[in-house]
């Protein structure tokens, strides 16, 4: 075990907490808030904001579309640049937290905003940004990660940057009113499969962060044995905080971690617009049974210590089944349906996407290479 580890975030977390942001951005600051397709007009967080900034220099951008695109947010890094904008509010999910990570380091960078997906340039400056979430899923408000479409070659390409950091996460649970009922699921699978990326890799015996990432996919577990309850307040909150602690860097401080699923995941996500999610429930049962052989004594862990099974030599093998069962219990596929081609082509097409990409070896143990994804991808294409 040896890491370095900082998540300089504040979490401010609770009913109300928009308000907050009037106190936690300094007035002397230009404002831009940036947000989606609209869902914060209809909800009220729009002018829950408007009401917190009123003593505030600010302007704002709209229509950041789910799996954003460089092409648009290329549109926000213009207005940052003329309006020497010097702070940037993201409202939203991933999608637009995401959107806003690239365009406050694209900013300061003269050259073509793709090459920080491409790594031709490693932003180590970007304008300051706060969050206020209101989808609980894939951790973007306390990380350092985000996932860009070039939507001109269907490219979905993820970077990483400690600039992109934000300074506060608004998480209020209320705004998950209006979560449409597949926004609400996909936010459980996707935190699912990110504690799953960096605990199921080879028994490591780190207690801390096996612990706290089986007590995070027991937590989610729950959440979906009792998503009858979901309109209630404790249970919102429950998920929305896991959502955050499953990919805010804690968990893979000093381990091992895959991401094969994720990166299969974006092509599809790429090629056929298939929810990010969803994406994963697709990809995932069909790589670790491949990969059974490397990851079986965390499996056997994993069906112990959060499924409660009993032991048996197939332990392993019945813990993808009850994970993929937990997928289908909430209504989630585990094959690929929304190809437009024949299934050969389907399968052709994301294994030419993956080596155009560089992505050859994947996993902990680079065991994924694109042989390997061809027979997960035989298993998870319908
Ligand atoms: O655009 P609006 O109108 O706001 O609608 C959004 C969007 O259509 C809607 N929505 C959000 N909050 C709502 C709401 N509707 C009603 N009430 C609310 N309170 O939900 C839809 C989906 O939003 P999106 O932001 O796309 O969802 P999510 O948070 O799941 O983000 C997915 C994106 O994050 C990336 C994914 O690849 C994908 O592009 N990821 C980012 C990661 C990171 N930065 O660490 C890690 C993840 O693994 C993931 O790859
Ligand atoms: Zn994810």
């Amino acid at each position: 075990m040896k890491f370095s580890y900082q998540n300089s975030t504040q979490i401010l977390f609770g009913q109300g907490q928009i308000s907050s942001i009037t106190q936690a951005i300094d007035t002397s600051k230009k404002v831009l808030v940036i947000y989606g397709g609209g869902s914060v007009k209809k909800n009220g967080v729009y002018q829950q904001v408007e009401k917190a900034l009123e003593n505030h220099n600010w302007l704002e951008f709209s229509g950041v579309e789910a799996n954003p695109t460089k092409e648009t947010m290329d549109k926000a890094v213009a207005i940052i640049k003329q309006q020497s904008v010097d702070f940037i509010l993201a409202v939203g999910g991933g999608s637009v937290i995401d959107g806003a990570k690239y365009a406050a380091a694209a900013a300061h960078y003269d050259g073509d905003g793709w090459d920080i997906l491409t790594g031709n340039y490693k932003p180590e400056v970007a304008t300051p940004i706060g969050v206020i979430l209101t989808i609980p899923a894939t951790g973007s408000e306390s990380n350092i990660n985000s996932v860009i479409t070039k939507a001109e070659t269907q490219q979905k390409l993820p970077f990483a940057a400690a600039c992109v950091q934000p300074l506060f996460a608004v998480m209020d649970p209320d705004v998950m009113k209006t979560l449409p009922e597949k926004q609400l699921v996909n936010g459980i699978v996707d935190a699912w499969v990110h504690v799953c990326e960096q605990y199921i890799t080879k028994a490591s015996g780190a207690l801390v962060q096996d612990g706290y990432s089986e007590a995070l996919l027991r937590a989610l577990k729950t959440l979906g044995d009792t998503y009858a309850q979901r309109d209630n307040d404790l249970w919102r909150a429950n998920l929305m905080w896991t959502a955050n602690q499953a990919l805010n860097g804690l968990i893979a401080a000093g381990v091992e971690q895959d991401w094969a699923t994720h990166m299969i995941g974006h092509e599809l996500t790429a090629l056929w617009h298939v929810d990010h999610a969803r994406s994963l429930a697709i990809v995932q049962p069909a790589l670790l049974r491949n990969q059974i052989e490397h990851k079986r004594a965390k499996l056997e862990q994993m069906g112990r210590n959060v499924f409660a099974l009993q032991e048996s030599s197939d332990l392993a093998e019945r813990t993808i089944d009850a994970i993929e069962g937990f997928y289908n219990q909430l209504g989630v596929a585990t094959k690929l349906t929304e190809h437009n081609v024949s299934k050969q082509q389907a399968i052709d097409l994301v294994i030419e996407r993956l080596e155009g990409h560089g992505m050859i070896a994947l996993t902990e143990n680079q065991t994924v290479t694109p042989v390997e994804a061809r027979q997960i991808l035989e298993n998870a294409v319908a």
